[in-house]
């Protein structure tokens, strides 16, 4: 990267949203020819561009690292006065209003660590272009309101790259003298250049045929190198399962008479949208019983689904500039969460989401990071795939589903689709979109554009006893972030509901009450019993709500609120008030959770994936997001210290769950899931209980078992432990999986992830595995990442955790910025600790940015958290 190369005294300017102007150029086709070689690729480009209205500008093509070997104005080579290089950009002065540019440059994929633009993937060459990535292959106006349509041709040695892919549909190919072989693909579809894709590879495919609603014939194929084909038919699957959902809950077709998805074990990210030329992180590929958790397939559905979705909320439909990406991310997310949803346990998997939004976006919103969905500025946009854009920006679609419902949700989205289909478009037209096809106004709700911060709502119910009404105070109020220290009041879709204390009847039904003012006072008449509230039902807005609930009327909505999501909140407001006063005090009353507890394990009505959700503890990290200051070691102990409580009170339970839920061979069907879900729950309770048994226990389901849910379950549980199988365990585990990347990376992370005092060590000693490399983003990931989200390890007290973190993210900066950049948060959280933490995070958190060639990534992450 050339940034790499800035000089301290010219700090890189920040992109303003506020500066946006339409293109001076516009591209209307492309014509692209790779001669492909690992070491030395030569890249040819054909521009017809047009002059975007009245100006003198000349064009300004971007490049990344990029040397023009020629460039030909109009059919002229040489043509050397007309062209200069503005530092990584090439300047083009042309006088009339249409013209043909020709490049060519030379890259060298085998050396390109980045994983940004062409790059060498496990022998095979792939691209990745979004954000920025295609001016690392060619010289382009890459941004994504430049619409072309490509043609490409691809020329590499057969042998060693018998399959050529790329956008769109195949045209022609052929065989050369030389071993070499050409292929030309043409993508019918306009479309920015962050959706260009092309792969070479030593590749086979599992193909099947789609027909579409309207009759039109679909070849769909994901490619994989021959070892891995057995591994592709629950993706291929869920390939399928997408393309029917789209059609029946958005009535949106495939459009190419082509689909393909390549799979690749070195990829920045979960995978990429590449018009009809998918491209994933082979994690979210291939599985099967033997190596892939229950989690993972989940995973592999909604990634699959995600990534097809977006062609049309991403392809069809575009992004204008990169501060709209939520437009396409948020929206996306939302369309995914929605398939899962309808695949299984909708209520399961409202929870997950909810639990992730708050591992991952909450301290976002909350710390130096902190950004609307619809940022105003950026250094370094790779920076800016994040939570909140993701998640936050699906809960804030989730909200205009919830205020207008169904019908009228979907529609805004045909009128969207339809209004801007070809287009690049905003996140202002998506919300007029709705507007206009409903004839409603949100002119207040277009605050959860701009404002940052998670709200927080404040609900005091107050019933006379023996009275008739209750009386329900509603306040909110958006903390201050970083350059936002004043903040307006948002639209809350707050669904909430009664529930008499005594009967357990409801009083009423559930309401959506719509709060848009600072305070709101609500009314219920005819209570005729002391009434408990439950509020944010369904988590129908993404806020923190604190209410003047009592521990009893939490421990009653946990056993009989009607709504599950509900449920599952009041038993977790529970856990938590429950640890956050033993944190203080040191002890805790442990009798109300307890009961909670036993109530929904022995609740035979409730399906077993909820159970296992429900009595989950909240994680460390959860908890001290609600302190002050946080103390992992208290964290720690008081969980445990739960848990230990949970186990042993509850222990004929637990053996009881976990004998129900042990069953016959694998099946994955939402039952055989949610039974090997609270098998593994029960386990690890049993495990805090300190019965003697279990490590022999959870070895035996380790060796025994017949799927990776299961094993994978055993191990977390024997490497939290002291048990002596632990060792063992891990020696087996590693050398039955050394060969498979992807499980290998369970057996660092789970490690990485261990509550044993001696994890900081362990972990140091593994980033010297000869298996560890800081190379391969997912390994990295596993080991490194795993470890920042260790609260009490990476936060011992003696500072290691911080050295070493900081240690694994310079070098890995070096290679690859955008991975190292996205897992520095958790050392940017340094105020939320004591001094002592306060000073030893700082100084890892100046150490790097003192690190010579800091990437503009890392220079954004880090100044950022040091200031804001
Ligand atoms: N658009 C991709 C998705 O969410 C995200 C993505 C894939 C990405 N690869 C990337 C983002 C590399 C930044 C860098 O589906
Ligand atoms: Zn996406």
């Amino acid at each position: 990267m050339a940034d790499a190369l800035r000089s301290p005294d010219q700090p890189p300017a920040p992109i303003l949203r506020s500066d946006y102007r339409a293109p001076d150029w516009q591209v209307s086709e492309i014509a692209l020819d790779f001669d492909l070689d690992p070491a030395r690729t030569v890249v040819r480009a054909k521009l017809h561009v047009t002059r975007n209205g009245d100006h003198d500008r000349p064009l300004r093509l971007d490049g990344d690292g990029l040397q023009p070997l020629s460039v030909g104005i109009d059919g002229v080579a040489g043509s050397n006065d007309r062209w200069r290089m503005d530092g990584d950009a090439l300047v083009v002065d042309l006088d009339g209003k249409a013209h043909v540019v020709e490049t060519e440059v030379a890259i060298a994929p085998e050396r390109n660590t980045q994983l940004m633009g062409l790059y060498a993937s496990g022998g095979n060459l792939c691209t990745q272009c979004e954000a920025e990535g295609f001016r690392r292959i060619t010289f382009f106006p890459d941004r994504p309101d430049v619409l072309a349509r490509y043609s490409v041709r691809m020329t590499a040695d057969k042998a060693r790259f018998p399959v050529l892919l790329a956008n769109g549909d195949p045209i022609a190919h052929g065989d050369l003298e030389d071993g070499c072989h050409w292929a030309e693909w043409h993508d019918p579809f306009p479309k920015p250049s962050y959706l260009f894709a092309l792969v070479a590879g030593d590749l086979v495919a599992n193909r099947a045929t789609f027909v579409t609603a309207s009759g039109r014939e679909v070849q769909l194929a994901i490619w994989v190198r021959e070892k891995d084909l057995a591994k592709t038919d629950h993706a291929l699957d869920a390939l399928k399962t997408s393309m029917a959902w789209d059609e029946r809950v958005y009535g949106r077709e495939y459009d190419l008479d082509v689909f393909n998805i390549v799979a690749v074990d070195d990829f920045n990210f979960g995978a990429m949208e590449n018009k009809g030329l998918n491209i994933f992180n082979s994690r979210y590929i291939l599985a099967d019983p033997d190596t892939a958790t229950d989690h993972d397939y989940d995973a592999i559905a909604a990634v699959v689904a995600h990534e097809y979705f977006h062609n049309w909320s991403g392809n069809r439909v575009t992004c204008r500039d990169w501060f709209q990406l939520s437009l396409k991310e948020g929206f996306t997310v939302f369309r995914d969460q929605g398939f899962s949803a309808d695949q299984g346990s909708a209520a399961v998997k409202r929870i997950e989401d909810v639990r992730s939004l708050r591992a991952a976006q909450f301290p976002e919103d909350a710390g130096p990071l902190a950004h609307p969905i619809r940022p105003d500025s950026y250094l370094e946009i790779s920076n800016f795939y994040t939570a909140t854009i993701y998640n936050k920006g699906a809960e804030v679609v989730r909200m205009l589903h919830t205020i207008l419902g169904p019908q009228r949700f979907r529609a805004g989205t045909d009128l969207y689709f339809d209004r801007f289909d070809g287009t690049a478009a905003t996140c202002e037209d998506f919300v007029a979109s709705m507007e206009e096809a409903n004839g409603v106004d949100l002119a207040q709700f277009r605050r959860w554009y701009s404002q940052a911060g998670t709200p927080r709502v404040t609900a005091t119910l107050e019933h006379e006893p023996g009275g008739g009404t209750a009386t329900l105070h509603l306040a909110q109020a958006v903390p201050p972030t970083p350059g936002q220290p004043h903040k307006l009041p948002m639209v809350l879709p707050l669904k909430l509901r009664l529930f008499g204390g005594n009967t357990g009847r409801p009083l009423g039904d559930e309401q959506l009450v719509l709060l848009s003012d600072a305070e709101a006072t609500l009314r219920f008449e005819a209570v005729t019993e002391r009434p408990v509230l439950s509020i944010n039902r369904g988590f129908s807005a993404p806020v923190i709500v604190d209410t003047n609930r009592t521990p009893a009327d939490l421990a009653f909505l946990s056993g009989h609120d009607d709504d599950p999501f509900a449920r599952y909140e009041a038993m977790q407001q529970l856990m938590l008030d429950t640890l956050v006063a033993s944190v203080a005090s040191g002890r805790g009353d442990h009798g109300a959770v307890v009961d909670a507890v036993r109530e929904t394990l022995r609740n035979p009505e409730l399906d077993r994936a909820f159970v296992a959700e429900a009595v989950l503890l909240p994680s460390d990290n959860f908890i001290g997001d609600q302190l002050p200051i946080v103390d992992p070691d208290a964290i720690f102990r008081a969980r445990e210290a739960l848990r230990r409580d949970i186990g042993r009170a509850l222990e004929r339970d637990w053996r009881q769950a976990y004998e129900d839920t042990r069953n016959g061979a694998f099946e994955y069907s939402p039952e055989a899931k949610g039974k090997r879900r609270l098998k593994t729950v029960a386990l690890g309770y049993l495990a805090a209980s300190g019965a003697p048994d279990i490590g022999e226990l959870a070895f035996a389901q380790f060796e025994q078992a017949d799927n990776m849910t299961d094993r994978q379950g055993a191990l977390m549980t024997l490497v939290n432990g002291p048990w002596d199988q632990r060792v063992a365990a891990l020696d087996i585990f590693y050398n039955r999986y050394r060969d498979n990347p992807l499980v290998l990376d369970k057996w660092f992370s789970t490690q990485a992830l261990s509550t044993r005092d001696d994890t900081p060590e362990r972990v140091e000693e593994l980033a010297g595995h000869r298996d560890f490399t800081l190379a391969n983003p997912n390994r990295a990931r596993a080991l490194v990442g795993a470890f920042g989200v260790n609260q009490r390890a990476f936060h011992a007290a003696d500072g290691r955790g911080y050295r070493f973190f900081a240690q694994q993210l310079i070098a890995l900066d070096r290679l690859n910025p955008q991975t190292a950049a996205k897992m520095m948060p958790p050392l940017g959280r340094w105020r939320r600790f004591d001094p002592a933490r306060q000073q030893a995070m700082r100084a890892a958190l100046e150490q790097i940015l003192a690190s010579p060639g800091l990437s503009k990534d890392m220079l954004e992450q880090v100044s950022k958290s040091l200031a804001g």
